[in-house]
């Protein structure tokens, strides 16, 4: 038994190192916790609130919602309130046309999903429409419908997608609307377009030309004035990579704005239009190829717009990486050489891409091609998918999602103490969290995560409103207003130091954790988290803050009982262990749960003072100290309880089982009612509302019922008592739960350990069996995917490797496992390297 112990103890340590470098949240908010309060816009006569604008002052939030565009009050940051309402319905006549399209009702609204500045008096609006989608001039101030120079609505077609669940962009440039949605209503028909142009400025559109868009699911687009372009990004079937079923990948394109397409050829058509793969990958592990969000980051004030960088959120589609997210940097100035490179062409005949061999004729992708040629702009039309893709800034990965995949990204930089500036990303996860993340030389280290909705939301919109300090969320379920952060909450300086976050500083002077901006000589070490170097002060306030902590809670308990006692402490990246004054903590009598609580049989040589102490960074602090002293016994005589005693005592408390166990808990918890449950006759019910205080005094938000612990830390200390609870025979069941848990453990440490091989070492051929269950790439996949595109049209040619391919088929065996044995042979090198 005291085996299985050790080995639950040991395996349970083991399971917390982690395999790949995921970062974990420092600290975690769950909805409710009144570290990180969050303001909510909701109103019963609103629904699906999910398409958000900021006015350019940043007090009012436009919203496209169900039926409505609203304006919404967000000048103060702790209130939203609605000022005015757009209701914008289909009429009955729509509706039923809608239903007779076989169209459920709860779609057959008009969902606004193009809401967009037009100029200073008014907006531009495009919904749904109950399967019609349609288009409207907006007064910003009044919120009621304009009429636009056509003098009545405007058909929302290659506007506004038809089907409320299909994504689309828009953007306005210089009062001209710049959309990638679908322009018909099966939804087949991709479209990249311009709107509102005129004069000689005339709307354009995209060629019919096949190839240009392939199934898109359309991202972003956002504007670059340096290069008067406007850049769409999007996820869709790369068909470059011809050999794969159906391979994703993601893209970003481009389009001049001074673009009126061609005399002849190419009328009315972009003769602008370039894209280009962007490729999400860590070295040589599979991409993360599906885009789901991404944001452009302005460079820090006089640099150059090529430092401009793009934070994408990516998925992958292949099971290795299913349920989490990587995000990816994309500068400018790469996005830029990709675009002025090589491109590969399209043989209209055989539909397979290749790298040009012909003369180039034109630069692809130039601004200015309008007055060009028929040569050219044939040219132009044939060559528009750069050859190269655009890899990300430092070659790699920002950050891996812990284990929920993100959804919506945002970034923003933030100016820290001594002038020194940092990235800080906010991503929601798709259970409903929101991460805040400040990129560092060594990576990316999550300050906290806030719970924001309790239901995951399948559309939702971030935005950040830089002046109000504010994180906004928009949901079906509402819109929600998050603190961009809470110093308040970190209550000594080497809480402030540890947190890291670039908004907070210590001020040695008032003794409190504050913002950044109030104040000039603030401590802060966001890239070292350095508490020595950092918190030299040490304030009153902060002695008698700790004076009181350490001056320990008394746990009075029975000899025999199981005692557990709970270490506090907020962060999840502090390592916390258990000490006794003058001895080391037995393995065999002292069993610590991965939540830092300590659990024993309370013998004579276990009773006496323990300390629970947490290690951060290589900082270390005492989080609680806790003298267990035998009940209503003072008969016990100090010399007793520091003696030393040999193990066996405990073990033969084991047999008799005659032990009962209680819970030095966090919370009031009631008396378990097992019908079994001996109650000891000494349990008097005032210990009850004592021991709630007290034992609310030793947890620092670890959970939501333990948030409020931190202020009595700060004040008082209670008397102690607890609220025992007593059980029959509890310990020989928790060991034998011990036993059946450490065997679990066992098995999920070597799957564990199996995985974590699987995700670092894919080319084994049995990670490989166990990823193909879920659709896994084959190694001509990898190759391609890797960049090498020249091998990829090798391939198409009837290269070397071809022979191997086809030699594969007439074998009529799994094309994987010769790859595999080539790969093997290979050493690690890929089979269809040409020779
Ligand atoms: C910040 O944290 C403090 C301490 O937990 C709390 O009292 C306060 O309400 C929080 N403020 C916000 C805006 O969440
Ligand atoms: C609208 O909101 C409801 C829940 O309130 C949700 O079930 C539905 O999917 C949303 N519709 C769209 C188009 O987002
Ligand atoms: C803004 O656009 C609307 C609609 O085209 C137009 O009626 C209005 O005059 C414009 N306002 C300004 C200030 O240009
Ligand atoms: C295009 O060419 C025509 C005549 O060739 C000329 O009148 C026009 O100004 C040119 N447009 C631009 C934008 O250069
Ligand atoms: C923190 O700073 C101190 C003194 O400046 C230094 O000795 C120590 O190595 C630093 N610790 C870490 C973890 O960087």
């Amino acid at each position: 038994m005291v085996h299985s112990v050790t080995l639950c103890a040991c395996l349970s340590l083991l399971t917390v190192l982690s395999c790949h470098s995921r970062v974990l949240p420092r600290l975690s908010f769950p909805k409710g916790s009144p570290g990180r309060s969050l303001n909510v816009f909701k109103n019963p006569d609103v629904y699906n609130t999910t398409t958000l604008l900021l006015s350019s002052d940043e007090g009012t939030l436009f919203i496209g919602a169900r039926d409505a565009v609203l304006s919404i009050d967000v000048s103060q940051s702790d209130a939203m309130t609605m000022k005015e309402k757009l209701d914008w319905s289909p009429s009955e006549k729509d509706l039923a046309d809608c239903a007779m399209k076989g169209k459920m009702k709860m779609d057959c609204h008009n969902f606004v999903r193009v809401l967009q500045v037009l100029n200073s008096t008014h907006m531009y609006a495009c919904g749904t429409f109950a399967f019609s989608p349609r288009c409207i001039y907006i007064n910003s101030k009044t919120l009621s419908m304009a009429t636009g120079p056509s003098g009545k609505p405007e058909e929302g077609r290659s506007r506004c997608p038809y089907d409320p669940y299909q994504r689309n962009t828009a953007i306005t440039v210089d009062g001209e609307l710049y959309t990638g949605t679908v322009a018909d209503y099966r939804g087949t028909r991709p479209v990249i377009s311009r709107h509102l142009s005129e004069g000689s400025h005339v709307d354009v559109k995209l060629d019919d030309t096949l190839g240009w868009l392939e199934d898109p699911t359309f991202i972003r687009s956002t504007y670059v004035p340096s290069e008067e372009k406007v850049y769409f990004f999007f996820s869709e079937t790369g068909r470059e990579y011809d050999f794969i079923d159906k391979l994703t990948v993601s893209r970003i394109a481009q389009v001049c704005t001074s673009d009126v397409g061609g005399q002849r050829t190419l009328q009315k058509r972009w003769t602008t239009f370039a894209k280009a793969q962007l490729l999400c990958q860590a070295g040589q592990e599979l991409p993360y190829n599906i885009l789901q969000d991404i944001v452009t980051l302005s460079p820090p004030e006089g640099s150059s717009e090529d430092e401009t960088l793009f934070y994408g959120i990516f998925t992958s589609q292949w099971q290795v990486n299913l349920g989490r997210s990587a995000v990816c940097a994309f500068s400018l100035k790469d996005i830029k050489k990709v675009f002025t490179g090589h491109y590969k062409v399209l043989n209209r005949d055989t539909l397979k891409w290749s790298t040009r061999v012909q003369e180039q004729i034109a630069s692809p992708g130039e601004c200015g091609l309008h007055n060009a040629s028929d040569n050219t702009l044939r040219f132009v039309k044939d060559n528009f998918l750069a050859d190269k893709s655009v890899q990300p800034v430092t070659q790699g990965l920002t950050l891996v999602s812990p284990d929920k995949s993100y959804s919506n990204i945002a970034a923003q930089r933030v100016r820290g103490a001594r002038g020194r500036d940092y990235t800080l990303l906010y991503l929601l996860t798709e259970s409903g969290f929101l991460h805040k993340a400040v990129l560092l030389k060594n990576g990316a280290h999550i300050i906290e995560e806030i719970q924001v909705f309790d239901q995951p939301q399948a559309v939702k919109n971030l935005l950040l409103s830089v002046s109000k300090g504010a994180v906004m969320i928009g949901s079906s379920e509402g819109v929600i207003s998050v603190p961009m952060s809470n110093c308040s909450y970190y209550w000594s300086c080497a809480e402030c130091v540890l947190a890291r976050d670039p908004f907070c500083g210590w001020d040695p002077v008032m003794k409190l954790c504050t913002d950044i901006h109030t104040h000039d000589h603030l401590v802060q070490d966001v890239d070292g988290g350095n508490v020595s170097a950092q918190c030299t002060y040490v304030t009153p306030r902060s002695r008698s803050a700790q004076s009181r902590t350490l001056s320990g809670e008394v746990v009075s308990v029975s000899l025999n009982e199981v005692v557990h006692l709970q270490c506090p402490g907020a962060s999840h990246l502090a390592k916390r262990h258990w000490e006794r004054l003058n001895s080391q903590l037995s393995p065999k009598i002292y069993i610590q749960s991965d939540d830092g609580g300590l659990s024993f049989v309370a013998t004579p040589s276990t009773l006496g003072p323990y300390l629970c102490q947490s290690e951060e960074n290589g900082y270390t602090q005492t989080l609680g100290i806790y003298h267990v002293k035998q009940k209503s016994s003072p008969t016990v005589p100090p010399a007793t309880r520091n003696r030393p005693h040999s193990t066996p005592s405990t073990e033969a408390g084991i047999k008799t089982s005659i032990f009962t166990t209680r819970l030095i808990t966090p919370t009031p918890t009631e008396p378990r009612t097992e019908p079994d449950a001996e109650v000891d006759p000494t349990d008097s019910p005032e210990d009850s509302p004592a021991a709630s205080t007290h034992s609310r005094s030793f947890t620092p938000s670890l959970g939501t019922e333990k948030q409020d612990s931190r202020k009595t830390e700060l004040g008082e200390t209670h008397p102690l008592t607890d609220k025992p609870s007593y059980f029959q025979e509890l310990v020989v069941v928790s060991v034998l739960l011990a036993l059946c848990i450490s065997a679990l453990l066992t098995i999920a440490f070597h799957r564990f350990g199996h995985f974590c091989h699987s995700r670092t070492v894919p080319q084994t051929p049995s990670s490989r069996r166990d990823a193909e269950k879920g659709g896994s790439a084959t190694p001509q996949e990898r190759e391609s995917l890797r960049g090498h595109s020249s091998r990829l049209e090798k391939r198409n040619g009837q290269a070397p490797n071809g022979q191997s391919h086809a030699g594969q088929a007439h074998n009529g065996t799994s094309p994987i496992m010769p790859s595999n044995s080539m790969l093997n042979s290979s050493n690690g090198h890929l089979p269809n390297t040409p020779i």
